[in-house]
């Protein structure tokens, strides 16, 4: 379908879904496994578990079951989706995409799909451009979907990194709206010179996969969290902010942030800094760790079948990430609450898909 360009519209979530895996790995059983405690585990991350994916278990076996439920809040099939923005860190290959693999799963053969590399704030990235594809009529309907198995590159052996990261996928469902509600503003931001403070240096063009690489353990995450600690704090802050002031909002305008859940430490700080109360601010790191691209869109899945988000609602979504990246974006809900599946096609109809 063609737009004319002058022609802007908005662009809204109309479905969600989410999924993690079975196992759950919880901080006593790391405490077999490295030199850690449960005890700081919780008082300096806020993590008391968090899930892992099965042998062969690959991401997009993830975000397919994510995908599915999303387009089932949304009323919509396989088919309806024109474009897949996957973000992940853990692809299940370095080639095809992880998008084209949830595309052939899904059977979803009218979809334009690709990935987006940028960490932890990958799905803010790919909702970004989500939105773009349809102010413009590039598309119709956007599945995006955070998905990662980080437990394929986490080391073990490591105990900095080793307790903090779990697997999970996160989906929503894309539509038009109406000029003025939905997504209503995007901000993103990168800082390329941050690079090495979180990184996965072998596997890459750089470093191709070796018997020395493999014996360096050097495929796996190396990170210097202290010092990422800090950007994040102000990274998060700036870029919500930001986001707010383009959509004439301030921060107590916010019914909810979802904040990415990398360190429930980071979340308070971040918060106090905006002034806004606990309760507006979700934090669900403790029973899935920091699941990366997929943290926002899982949490999200979860704030909207519990009913906590209704039409009019002011959301904020904020993260930061490995790149070192960092985004918000500020929402104005339109989907009813409680919700379930097929309401929100029923109001995309009723909107007229806001053409
Ligand atoms: O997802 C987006 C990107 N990721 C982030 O934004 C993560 C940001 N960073 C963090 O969340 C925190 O820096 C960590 C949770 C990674 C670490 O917490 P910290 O309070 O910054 O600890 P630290 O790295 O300064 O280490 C403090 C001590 C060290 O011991 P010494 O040198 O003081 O003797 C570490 O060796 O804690 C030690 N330590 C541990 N002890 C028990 C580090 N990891 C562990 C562990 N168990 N798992």
């Amino acid at each position: 379908m063609t737009r004319r360009p002058d022609l802007v519209r908005g662009a809204t979530i109309v479905g969600t879904g989410m999924y993690v895996p079975d196992r759950v790995l919880t901080n006593a059983d790391l405490e077999r496994m490295v030199d850690t405690s449960d005890e700081w585990i919780r008082e300096r991350t806020g993590i008391r578990e968090r899930h892992i994916a099965a042998p062969g278990q690959a991401s997009s076996d993830l975000a397919l079951i994510a995908a599915r439920r999303a387009l089932a809040m949304a009323g919509l099939g396989p088919e309806d989706v024109d474009q897949i923005v996957v973000a992940t860190t853990t692809p299940d290959r370095v080639l095809p995409s992880c998008a084209c693999t949830v595309q052939a799963k899904l059977g979803a053969k009218n979809a334009a799909a690709f990935d987006v590399l940028a960490a932890c704030t990958g799905f803010i990235y790919a909702l970004g451009i989500a939105r773009g594809a349809i102010s413009t009529g590039i598309a119709e309907t956007v599945l995006v979907v955070g998905v990662e198995a980080l437990s394929r590159i986490v080391d073990y052996t490591d105990r900095n990194t080793c307790v903090l990261f779990g697997d999970g996928a996160g989906a929503a469902v894309v539509r038009p709206c109406a000029a003025g509600e939905g997504i209503l503003a995007v901000t993103l931001h990168s800082d390329g010179v941050l690079g090495d403070l979180l990184e996965v240096p072998a596997g890459g063009s750089l470093q191709p996969t070796s018997r020395e690489t493999v014996e360096q353990r050097s495929h796996f995450i190396k990170m210097r969290g202290r010092e990422l600690f800090k950007v994040a704090v102000r990274g998060m802050e700036e870029s919500l902010r930001a986001a707010l002031d383009i959509a004439g909002l301030a921060p107590a305008d916010l019914d909810l942030i979802i904040p990415h859940q990398a360190n429930q430490r980071i979340i308070d700080a971040t918060r106090e800094r905006l002034g806004v109360p606990a309760e507006k601010v979700i934090l669900n790191i403790d029973r899935f760790g920091n699941t990366s691209s997929a943290s926002i869109p899982i949490s999200l899945d979860e704030v909207v079948r519990a009913g906590r988000l209704g039409p009019g609602d002011n959301v904020g979504f904020v993260a930061f990430g490995g790149g070192a990246t960092w985004g918000a974006t500020v929402s104005r809900w339109t989907m009813p609450a409680p919700l379930t599946d097929g309401v929100a096609q029923a109001v995309t109809a009723a909107r007229g898909a806001g053409s």
